[in-house]
């Protein structure tokens, strides 16, 4: 609008005010620009929230075995990433996966638990709580998963090493 108000402007002979109105243009779109690049290169907004995470890549205990019983979701911090862990029912092994949602960073661990599924309490995606796939939308990304163990009762978490 600005633009083709700034043309209409210099072609009727007010080249001073067109030339305001074509800076006020300028200065919107590199606003905007810088907006959508903050949005996406720094929160992943629309992209996938948990591109960004970096665990580092060595096993930590992140809690006791003995919380996981009843099929509990447990939220915990390797190193100031939120993961999500949970016993399989299916396998019985303990699992991992990212707490926080691909598609708009629902925290997982406030969600329900459906078999060895968790669905995410914003908008409902479903994601397979051993591989992180996505079971139904609208997210489209899978969660990142991490290796889980059980040493001397505690469960220690660490980035899976695939890909
Ligand atoms: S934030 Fe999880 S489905 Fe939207």
């Amino acid at each position: 609008m600005l633009n083709v108000s700034s043309l209409a402007l210099r072609r009727s002979g007010a080249r001073g005010t067109g030339r305001v109105l074509s800076t006020l243009a300028f200065g919107v779109a590199a606003f905007s620009a810088h907006l959508g690049g903050k949005l996406s290169f720094d929160y992943g907004i629309r992209v996938n929230r948990t591109a960004w995470e970096r665990p580092r890549d060595r096993f930590l205990p992140v809690l006791d075995e003995s919380e996981l019983e009843g099929g509990k979701l447990c939220r915990v911090d390797l190193e100031g990433v939120h993961v999500l862990v949970a016993r399989s029912e299916r396998t019985g092994e303990v699992c991992a996966i990212a707490n926080t949602c691909t598609h708009l960073g629902g925290p997982l661990a406030d969600g329900e638990r459906d078999g060895d599924t968790v669905i995410c309490p914003w908008h409902q995606s479903r994601f397979d709580l051993c591989t992180g796939a996505v079971e139904a939308g609208p997210a489209v990304y899978a969660e990142p998963r991490y290796e889980a163990r059980v040493r001397a009762g505690k469960v220690e978490v660490r980035a899976a090493r695939e890909g």
